[in-house]
């Protein structure tokens, strides 16, 4: 564990550290502000000191071995890659709560205070960049295909990315499109429903079936995505799904198990890393061309109407990010095809992942499962079916969302390279180095979280409400208290389909709680492996009972 004088230090310097106030930070943490979508760069004026006292060298920072290829290989020996996140929570434990990692070319400096990673965030400048993806970049390069937001950095970064937010991001787009989610959760719902009273067996008034809803899941979260990008319905649900799209599913999976032992090999030496690297091209490539089908037929439908969409932009039938953007005309059609690839691309496993391990939290917390589900009740009936007041009156939906994420963060770091020089733990940052912060480690620390293996979906509206801090909230004050919440990351550069991937999650839970009561056999954790995104080591057995309204 993490010696009691590190955790004061850590306190105190989060004391000395007070930025202008939690609202604020917690604001920006949370990435609630529209004003990062349009271009603001939330840059504050007037940089802290480190720690009083000699600000030690870089070589000083705690590490796990210098030589960067004697570790690689140790990792690909002992399969560590799958067990990342915990090899990371271990170093933490050992080392203390700043370290550095060398893997083959490779130094990071690992974090997991929410102080120092407030400080990262406020040294990101105007372009934040992260650790760049290499297998997916020389996929991109040899096929000579554009990049999208995900794989650019710089001024180009920025203006493809501004666009993007537009359709995706602020709240006047995600008013718009919520409708679709909500068609398509509901759906979901009675799939389930019909499944359980065909497949399950009857006890009084109630069917009850179990099963592991993944595949489902999957099923749902690409008919959602191809819903919102599209703008229309691609038929999953129907007792015959295309097998192309089930293709696609696998695809996004092979893609993703390929890349995290690829990750660290030199891009020269990519090529000859046979088998793994043919199969992680031949992913990338059933993606590309599954979204460039989909991409010719909305573009084909658009030319037969004279390039322009039924009705207005502005009208309230949301025609699909894809439509809108290639009306509106300011994308040229390549990095429209790319960036719609990479948002397909990163749209489903993000989202069936977590739904999995949200699914088994409140099955085994049948109390909190409970709450959850009275609220989601009442707040639906008052909504009288409109899905954005559902969710603004279940602030427990939310909170569930954000607690399955803070126990499984699906990206269990997010990267940035500081563009000047800035102090960690009393250690000084060279600019330009790549700065990890572990959020596996995070959402788990004893020195962040109150009791934090309980899943608790309540911690996060007490939270918000800015009562109860020091109860349930964390025990850390300052500039560092609102940087807690980060699997989306965080500022201009955060997840640009987090308010997709929020509202689907939400929506769905909200239509399951209100018909079925979730229970699991066995309320053992679930044990996780990481491909790139952290998942169950085998997807958990979840037992539906219908419940009768
Ligand atoms: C629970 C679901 C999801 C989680 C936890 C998640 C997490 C993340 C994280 C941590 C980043 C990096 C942010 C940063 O560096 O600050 C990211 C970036 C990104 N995500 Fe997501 N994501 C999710 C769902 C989605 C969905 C549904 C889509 C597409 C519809 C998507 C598309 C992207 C793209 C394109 C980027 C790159 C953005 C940029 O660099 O400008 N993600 N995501």
């Amino acid at each position: 564990m993490i010696t009691s004088s590190v955790r004061s230090v850590v306190r105190n310097k989060a004391l000395r550290a007070s930025g202008p106030g939690d609202g604020w930070m917690k604001g920006e943490a949370d990435g609630t502000v529209d004003r990062w979508m349009t271009g603001g760069t939330g840059q504050r004026d007037g940089r802290r000191e480190g720690c009083s006292g000699r600000v030690r060298s870089f070589n000083e920072i705690p590490h796990t071995g210098r030589n960067g290829w004697i570790n690689l290989l140790h990792f690909w020996r002992n399969g560590t890659f799958s067990h990342l996140h915990k090899h990371m929570e271990l170093n933490f434990n050992t080392l203390g709560p700043i370290y550095r990692q060398y893997l083959g070319s490779q130094c990071s400096v690992n974090i997991l205070f929410p102080v120092d990673i407030a400080e990262l965030f406020h040294s990101e400048g105007p372009n934040p960049r992260r650790m760049t993806l290499q297998p997916w970049d020389t996929h991109r390069e040899t096929r000579k295909h554009s990049k999208g937001v995900f794989l650019k950095n710089g001024i180009e970064w920025r203006s493809d990315r501004l666009l993007l937010n537009r359709e995706v991001m602020l709240s006047s787009a995600v008013r718009r499109f919520l409708p679709l989610l909500n068609e398509v959760a509901q759906d979901f719902s009675r799939v389930l429903q019909r499944k359980v009273h065909a497949e399950g067996k009857r006890e009084k008034d109630a069917h009850i079936l179990t099963f592991d809803p993944s595949p489902e899941l999957f099923r749902f979260a690409l008919e959602a995505s191809c819903h919102v990008l599209y703008g229309e319905r691609i038929g999953l649900f129907s007792s015959e799904p295309s097998q192309e799209s089930e293709r696609f599913i696998w695809a996004v999976e092979q893609m993703l198990n390929t890349t995290s032992p690829l990750l660290y090999v030199p891009r020269s030496l990519l090529r000859f890393h046979r088998p793994l690297w043919t199969q992680h091209v031949t992913a990338w490539d059933h993606i590309f061309s599954h979204a460039e089908e989909r991409i010719q037929h909305v573009y084909e439908r658009l030319q037969a109407r004279g390039g322009s969409v039924e009705g207005p932009a502005e009208s309230s039938q949301f025609p699909g990010v894809l439509r809108l953007l290639m009306e509106r005309g300011e994308l040229p059609l390549e990095l429209i095809r790319a960036n719609i690839t990479e948002l397909m691309a990163g749209g489903v496993d993000t989202t069936a992942v977590p739904l999995q391990f949200a699914l088994f939290e409140l099955a085994r917390n049948p109390d909190v499962q409970e709450r959850v589900r009275a609220q989601v009740q009442s707040s639906w009936l008052r909504a009288e079916g409109n899905p954005q007041k559902a969710l603004q009156g279940a602030p427990l939906l939310k909170g569930t969302v954000k607690e399955t994420l803070r126990l499984y963060p699906v990206g269990i770091t997010v990267q940035r390279y500081p563009v000047r020089d800035i102090v960690l733990q009393n250690y000084h940052i060279p600019a330009g180095t790549l700065v990890q912060v572990c959020l596996y480690p995070l959402g788990r620390s004893q020195d962040v979280f109150q009791d934090p293996l309980i899943f608790d979906p309540s911690r996060w509206a007490v939270a918000e409400a800015g009562e109860g801090r020091g109860r349930n909230v964390t025990k850390e004050t300052g500039s560092g208290a609102g940087f807690r919440s980060l699997a989306f990351g965080f500022g201009a550069r955060q997840c640009v389909g987090r308010r997709i991937a929020e509202n689907e999650m939400q929506l769905v839970l909200l239509h399951i709680l209100k018909n079925f009561r979730l229970s699991v056999s066995s309320k053992e954790e679930l044990s996780t492996k990481y491909t790139l995104i952290l998942q169950p080591e085998s997807p958990p057995m979840i037992t539906f009972s219908t419940l009768t309204h």
